[in-house]
Formats: C-alpha cells, structure tokens, sequence
C-alpha cells in the first residue's frame, strides 16, 4: 500500500501534464518558468497563508505543514527566478545537483551542508533529485 501511496504524485504528473497538453499550456521554457513563478508566488503569498492562520487559529496539526509550504513555495519561487534569468540569457543553470528535503520540500541547489533552514531536518536526510 505504501508503495501504491508514494506513486500517486507521479501519476498526478502525468494527469497533469496531459491537461496542459490539451490545452495549449506548454510553451517554451521562458514562458514555462514565468507560468512556475507566478504559480509558486501565489501560493506562497496567497493560497497558503490563510490556511495557515486557519490551522493556527483551530490550533490544528496542520499548521506544521502550512508554515513549511509557505516558506518551501517561496524558495521554489527564488530558484524558478534563477532558472528563469539562465534561461533568458539562452542557458541552464550551472548547479545539476538538487536535493529536496523530505519532511518540507525545501529544494537546495547543490548537496546541503547545513540542516534544513526552514524544519531543521540534518543535511544527510536531504533526497537527491534525479
Ligand atoms: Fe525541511
């Protein structure tokens, strides 16, 4: 079952990206990384915060999990920023290795010598992306 559980995010890549197929939604890769910014931003700035001050205010278990998307989606904003600026000048980034924190979906370019800034999680626990 846990197996099953940790493909559905695949899966969803897949659903996902025949809709954007079928709508047009691809373009090149400046447009794509625009589309990714705003999309992170928003849900930095926008989407996530409410339901932060929700679980805050209900003193709900989830507020963990809101305050560590809210900072996650910021940093993907941040490095979707440097990929854009590579891309703009006809280049990719000069990093190729990237690791993602499991527990809040910190993403650090290169390998993480100091633990998670935003849950702590130790640097050795960070996942390799490949
Ligand atoms: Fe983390």
């Amino acid at each position: 079952m846990l197996n099953f559980l940790k493909q559905l995010p695949r899966q969803n890549e897949f659903i996902v990206e025949g809709h954007l197929t079928a709508l047009d939604g691809i373009g090149t890769t400046v447009e794509n990384l625009k589309e990714a910014i705003d999309g992170e931003t928003y849900e930095y700035k926008e989407m996530y915060p409410p339901m932060l001050a929700q679980a805050e205010a209900d003193n709900h278990k989830a507020k963990r999990m809101f305050k560590y998307a809210v900072e996650a989606e910021d940093v993907h904003a941040q490095l979707y920023k440097l990929a854009l600026a590579a891309a703009e000048q006809g280049k990719d980034l000069d990093v190729t290795d990237f690791y993602l924190c499991p527990v809040c979906g910190h993403i650090e370019f290169g390998k993480p010598e100091e633990n998670c800034p935003i849950c702590g999680t130790l640097a050795a626990k960070y996942v390799k992306l490949s």
